[in-house]
């Protein structure tokens, strides 16, 4: 029986230990399991002999994030890379091309591009709708987009590209880590797997590196299950364990967090230092329309930037001054934390593709924790010197 998402959060992984009378998972700290003569079995039907391969707590968390998508089953992998990682290295081959966003997670991108000493082509389109269908080639084989950019908070119209490519016969992935399967669930409206940094929002506490990958059971386990126990990244049992503690209080977190940060871009839209904001809740921000579409109502993101009046030097200046709210990479968790784009994930994009996407020299992205909305705004308002 399913449950709804907030129950399956804190339920959904289906532990009962009868003989202990224990409903809570235990952290299996094993790396091989007794083989007398017949190997077990887990109960996805593989081979139970090697951590490596399948271990209960790892799999007690895929059972809670396949429900949290309304997935077939999910697997867990050791970083948000490393599940890439396992979709590009099934579906990628000499001569056919992936189209990605020019503005996806760069490490993404450049892994996308590594493909290319095994005669990959990578097309890297313009963060929208019409621009993604459009740079679909006939060698495409996979359309690769995230719900939510980053660092602009793009949005872009996944049914539109789902059917896209469903008629087409391409493999459409989607990066659901900014959304959360909370606000949006790719897989509902026809994409074939979605995937996440389970480090962000799942997890929740910027203390557990984590990926995961949800999709219809053909996919996972006859394809992606074999790629991830030859590469050797699934997700360890103690970290495992960590993300489905986080999960219980995620519904909570990713809530306040929403709520947060529409009001912080509000009063950042009114702050006479700051130049821009972007945030997909507000309804001035280009993408407002198509995320009041897709995303539950009123979950837009805990994720805002903005852009501080007076270039690099005023921007610096707000990283050097903010007390509570931590100046470093990441976002998802409980603290806040303040990244500077031109220094971290879009350092890797080419200056003129940066310039055309508008990540400049003063833009700023803040990931909203779990602090008072007014300390947060008290800070960046001595940060920017309001
Ligand atoms: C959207 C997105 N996808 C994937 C990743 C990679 O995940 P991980 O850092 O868990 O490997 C990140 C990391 O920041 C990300 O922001």
């Amino acid at each position: 029986m399913r449950y709804r998402l907030y129950t399956e959060c804190i339920h959904g992984h289906e532990f009962y230990d009868s003989k202990l009378g224990v409903f809570k998972v235990p952290v299996y700290l094993t790396a091989m399991f007794e083989q007398p003569g017949e190997t077990l079995k887990s109960d996805r039907g593989v081979d139970l002999k090697y951590s490596r391969e399948e271990n209960p707590t790892t799999r007690a968390l895929e059972k809670i994030l396949a429900k949290l998508e309304e997935s077939e089953d999910s697997l867990a992998f050791n970083s948000g890379m490393a599940a890439i990682s396992a979709v590009f290295m099934e579906f990628l081959r000499k001569d056919v091309s992936v189209v990605v966003p020019m503005e996806a997670y760069s490490t993404t991108i450049q892994l996308a591009e590594l493909f290319s000493k095994f005669g990959v082509k990578v097309v890297k389109a313009w963060p929208s709708t019409e621009k993604i269908i459009e740079s679909v080639r006939r060698d495409t084989r996979l359309v690769f987009i995230e719900t939510i950019s980053n660092p602009m908070l793009r949005v872009v119209d996944v049914a539109e590209i789902a059917k896209f490519c469903r008629d087409s016969g391409i493999v459409l992935v989607v990066d659901n880590t900014f959304a959360t399967p909370l606000a949006f669930k790719p897989l509902k409206i026809g994409a074939d797997l979605s995937l996440h940094s389970a480090t962000k929002y799942l997890a929740g506490h910027n203390d557990v590196v984590a990926g995961v990958v949800c999709g219809g059971r053909k996919l996972i386990v006859d394809r992606l299950w074999d790629w991830r126990r030859r590469l050797g990244g699934i997700l360890q049992p103690l970290e495992a364990f960590l993300v489905i503690r986080g999960l219980k209080t995620f519904t909570l977190r990713f809530h306040r967090q929403c709520e947060s940060a529409l009001e912080i871009a509000e009063f950042l839209v009114d702050h006479p230092k700051v130049e821009e904001v972007r945030y997909p809740g507000l309804k001035s921000d280009e993408s407002y329309r198509v995320a009041s579409r897709l995303f539950e109502e009123p979950l837009y993101g805990g994720v805002v930037t903005f852009k501080v009046r007076g270039g690099r030097e005023a921007t610096l200046r707000v990283l050097k001054k903010v007390k509570l709210i931590k100046p470093s990479p990441s976002l998802g968790g409980v603290e806040s934390l303040l990244t500077y784009p031109v220094i971290s994930a879009a350092k890797q994009i080419p200056p003129e593709e940066r310039k055309l996407l508008g990540i400049t020299e003063n833009t700023l992205r803040l990931s909203v924790g779990l602090e008072d909305v007014e300390d947060l705004k008290e800070d960046l308002d001595k940060a920017l010197g309001g």
